[in-house]
């Protein structure tokens, strides 16, 4: 999620988004809002919606929703007018809830040896689970590749046919733990708070608008990942994470490893919530044992000090990738999208 440069206005958020955000992910975007910021009476536009339904993002990807297509910005211009009043809908009833599922490749190792350590399988919860797409790292296959071309690491899952379930690859630098196979999970569950259905076509045209214009290997990686899902759709509670976890972790069978984790949410939460949450979880852990996997940007981890930036972590070291943490202890630093994991822990 990109913020709102401060103390610039709209125009200056579009304009930060077409030169940090989008070159290197999309040039399409980034003609687009660079188009957009020069463009007063767009900006007047959009600055008739609340704050929050300003960001670029949002604002692009419910143009692709409704067939944008990739093009020059005079032309993008036109789509615009010709489908302001429907795009305006759009935006002000939808939000960024992109659903990365090769993000289960940076927290595959973490998983796996929660289950060799306990010794039996897990029962996962996400919470900000979106469409619920990271509940199937038992599901999906992995090439873990060392180095600029170092050994890869294949796994499959348990009696799966080729081509049946996506291949999540990843980039792996320093001693990261890979297993033989990936986990076995007895029972997975999710909260978002406003949950997306993979059955209904509506909310898969938009999980898929949400992914950047130039980015097909992405929209491939989905569509695999939702055919996955729906062949046993995952259990997801509608609701805020913070009143949520405790009713659901409840569900959970006894004698399965409980690991509740979260990819790319915090910041969406302020720090009060973010405080309430890591309680709730050291609470889990006290009464049920459970397990913590935290995939976020340092900014938003809050530690047990109550400061929200983890102290060796920089931006010059994370560049933009997430720091994972097991039981809010740094582990690794992995890409946004799962595509690298390199591992600071000892093993
Ligand atoms: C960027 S998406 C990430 C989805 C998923 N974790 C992934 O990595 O693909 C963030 C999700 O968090 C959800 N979310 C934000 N705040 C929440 C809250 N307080 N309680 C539950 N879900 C929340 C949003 O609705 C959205 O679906």
């Amino acid at each position: 999620m990109s913020a709102a440069p401060e103390p610039g206005g709209t125009a200056d958020w579009y304009r930060h988004f077409g030169t940090v955000d989008a070159p290197g992910n999309s040039a399409c975007y980034a003609e687009w809002s660079l188009g957009i910021a020069d463009d007063p009476e767009l900006i007047r536009r959009i600055e008739r919606w609340p704050h929050n339904k300003r960001q670029p993002l949002l604002m692009l990807a419910a143009a692709r929703f409704l067939g944008a297509r990739i093009s020059p910005y005079p032309e993008f211009r036109r789509f615009l007018d010709a489908h302001w009043d429907e795009l305006a809908r759009t935006v002000l009833s939808r939000s960024t809830q992109t659903n990365e599922a090769g993000r289960c490749a940076a927290l595959l190792p973490s998983l796996a040896r929660i289950a060799a350590a306990e010794g039996r399988p897990l029962a996962l919860i996400e919470v900000g689970a979106s469409a619920g797409l990271s509940l199937y790292p038992d599901r999906y296959g992995y090439e873990y590749v060392a180095g600029a071309a170092g050994p890869v690491t294949r796994l499959a899952p348990a009696g799966a046919v080729t081509g049946s379930h996506p291949v999540l690859h990843c980039a792996t630098a320093g001693p990261v733990p890979l297993p033989d196979r990936p986990p076995q999970v007895a029972w997975r569950a999710g909260i978002d708070l406003n949950p997306l259905d993979i059955s209904d076509p509506d909310d898969v045209a938009w999980l898929e608008a949400l992914i950047w214009p130039e980015q097909d290997f992405r929209r491939e990686r989905l569509r695999q990942a939702i055919a996955v899902a729906q062949a046993g759709p995952p259990l997801l509670a509608p609701g805020d994470l913070n009143e949520e976890l405790v009713a659901l972790a409840g569900q959970a069978p006894p004698d399965a490893a409980l690991v509740v984790f979260h990819s790319a949410v915090m910041a969406y939460l302020d720090a009060d919530s973010r405080e309430r949450f890591r309680e709730t979880v050291a609470l889990l852990a006290a009464d049920r044992g459970c397990h913590w996997i935290s995939n976020e940007g340092h900014t938003v981890i809050v530690q047990a000090d109550g400061s929200s930036v983890v102290p060796e972590m920089d931006d010059a070291r994370l560049r933009g990738r997430f720091l994972l943490l097991e039981d809010g202890v740094p582990v690794a630093i992995a890409g946004p999208h799962g595509q690298s994991l390199e591992w600071i822990a000892a093993r």
